[in-house]
């Protein structure tokens, strides 16, 4: 019999509360070390809210949030970053004047302010990793290209390999395929779930091709509440999630189907 890991992020009956307006209500939710959990919903569910909430970005009004054993829930944002967990940067996230490799080194820099990034000889294991992760984005062939001049997929793969390169612990991705057709929504799958087991990631989209190649644990959230939790399939044969959220965002983006 496997023994269950403990989790590595919980939130406890967590609520937030925008000036009267409920963005979040009583949510709980266990994250299990070097595994998935995907997070849907219809727009203003609180899904963003909720990676904030997690990163200290938001406060939450009431409810607690343990990382490694930790209360974490009103730490500051750095200091939180500081102990493992790292956000996808919102766009435009790249350094856009440095090349593939170099965003990929700064991001790299262990406990150094960004600025002292450039004036800092790189330690070889900080080099060897970013080829490492480098390779692991597939964008290879791009290493010296200026990052402003990458296509729209190949700057997000460069986002998520810098969210990589802090090491962290747990990734949170909020919409990493927004934008993208399906030949780069499905690479971006595949880019995810080989992150697995050395990182917890948190991904939140709406596109259900993606969702079905990452297959993993997903939780549903309405109106900032927990609707549903469960496999893709459970998910899928789940009327009330049908009838609030699948019937729409299928309907919605035919693009994606
Ligand atoms: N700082 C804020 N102040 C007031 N209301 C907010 C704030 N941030 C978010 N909200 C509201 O909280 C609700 C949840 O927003 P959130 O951005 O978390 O939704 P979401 O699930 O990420 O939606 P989407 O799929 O559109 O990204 C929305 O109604 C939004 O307008
Ligand atoms: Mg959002």
């Amino acid at each position: 019999m496997n023994a269950i890991p403990a989790p590595i992020l919980m939130m406890e009956n967590v609520t937030v509360d925008f000036d009267g307006f409920k963005a979040l209500t009583d949510v709980s939710l266990n994250l299990t070390p070097g595994d998935l959990r995907i997070l849907i919903g219809p727009n203003g569910a609180g899904k963003s809210t909720l990676c904030d909430t997690i990163i200290g970005r938001v406060r939450p009004t009431s409810g607690k949030i343990i990382f490694k054993d930790q209360v974490i829930t009103n730490l500051p944002e750095q200091e939180i970053v500081r102990r493992g967990i790292c956000r996808k940067f919102q766009t435009p996230g790249v350094l856009p004047t440095l090349t593939v490799f170099e965003n990929l080194l700064v991001a790299g820099r262990k406990n150094r302010a960004w600025y002292r990034s450039f004036t800092t000889k790189t330690p070889p294991a900080e080099t060897a990793r970013a080829e490492e992760i480098l390779t692991q984005i597939g964008l290879e062939d791009r290493r010296n290209i200026i990052a402003a001049d990458l296509a729209h997929g190949e700057k997000q793969w460069l986002e998520i390999g810098m969210v990589v390169a802090t090491d962290a612990d747990l990734l949170l991705l909020d919409e990493p395929t927004a934008g993208m057709g399906p030949t780069d929504t499905q690479r971006t799958a595949q880019l995810i779930l080989s992150l697995l087991g050395r990182h917890a990631v948190l991904v939140i989209d709406h596109d259900m091709s993606f969702v079905e190649a990452l297959n993993g644990y997903v939780t549903v959230l309405h109106q900032g509440q927990i609707l549903a939790e469960g496999t893709v399939a459970e998910i899928r044969a789940d009327a009330q999630v049908t009838a609030v959220y699948l019937g729409r965002a299928e309907d919605a983006e035919p693009a994606h189907a």
